[in-house]
């Protein structure tokens, strides 16, 4: 089984203030996962695809702070901003799938916000028999960073990378495939330093000598928390890599298991083991 995931940045124009989608990239993804599948049974094979929100959720959810503890008097305020930020998530996955379908690829987006409930943000449970019976009977599932109800803060946002991360701990994947709109993860920001190296196998936080993490910060914590999430699942013994989904053919070609340029996340032991 493979999980692909779509970065909002990939998908949305992520820096603009009203939603807007980035449809050259979203046709030419559909178009390489539909080609994909052209030779890949998706019954035997089983595709998950996670997408961010990008411009679709983040100015929503940082408007009305959730996530942020609030007292009692706030709630309906909370409640039409949860509201308003899973109906845009989730409008936006709807098109994504639109996409999916008009290249013969039988996707299916399931709301999150709907199979997933979170403790002082982390999730804590999720209905996994519903996105395996879907994969067995040959659909996509597609998920995405979505605002779900929590039992500490009441409500909160999970990120797509929370999702792929509890997916890859508690189902068995061969392949992750982080598709960004950069090459993989640097030694340090390269748009602030013109040295800055393209990491090749990444395998703790520690090799990265000066990562700036206050430069790439959204709601759910930007390239940092993504590199968190991967190392820890690293750690488990799942293997991630970070490509740049801007590259034509990158993603088919990561699909197909050919080697591409990124980065390959894995974990200490298993490099030591060669
Ligand atoms: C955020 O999801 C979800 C909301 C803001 C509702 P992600 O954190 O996965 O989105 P991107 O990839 O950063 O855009």
């Amino acid at each position: 089984m493979i999980i692909l995931k779509l970065g909002g940045s990939i998908l949305t124009e992520k820096d603009s203030l009203k939603p807007k989608i980035n449809l050259d990239n979203l046709n030419r993804i559909a178009i390489e996962i539909g080609d994909f599948l052209k030779d890949h049974d998706l019954k035997d094979e089983g595709l998950i695809i996670v997408h961010g929100a990008g411009s679709f959720g983040h100015p929503y959810a940082k408007k009305y702070r959730i996530g942020e503890p609030f007292p009692d008097s706030e709630y309906p305020k909370k409640r039409i901003g949860f509201s308003i930020t899973h109906n845009s998530v989730n409008g936006f996955s709807g098109v994504i799938s639109e996409y999916f379908i008009e290249n013969d690829i039988p996707a299916i987006s399931i709301p999150p916000s709907s199979i997933i409930k979170s403790s002082n943000k982390r999730i804590s449970y999720f209905n996994l028999d519903l996105i395996k019976d879907y994969v067995f009977q040959g659909f996509l599932p597609v998920l995405y960073g979505d605002v779900v109800l929590d039992d500490t803060l009441k409500m909160t946002v999970i990120s797509g990378d929370q999702i792929l991360s509890y997916l890859a701990k508690n189902l068995i994947f061969e392949k992750v495939i982080l598709a960004t709109d950069v090459d993989g993860v640097f030694n340090k920001n390269p748009k602030l330093y013109d040295d800055a190296k393209l990491i090749k196998v990444l395998n703790s936080l520690e090799d990265l000598d000066s990562f700036d993490s206050t430069t790439n910060v959204d709601v759910t914590g930007g390239m940092f928390g993504k590199i968190q999430e991967l190392i820890e699942l690293a750690d488990l013994g799942v293997e991630s890599m970070i490509i740049n989904a801007q590259t034509p053919s990158l993603i088919i070609n990561a699909l197909k298991g050919i080697e591409v340029k990124g980065t390959l996340i894995k974990s200490k032991l298993e490099s030591f083991s060669g």
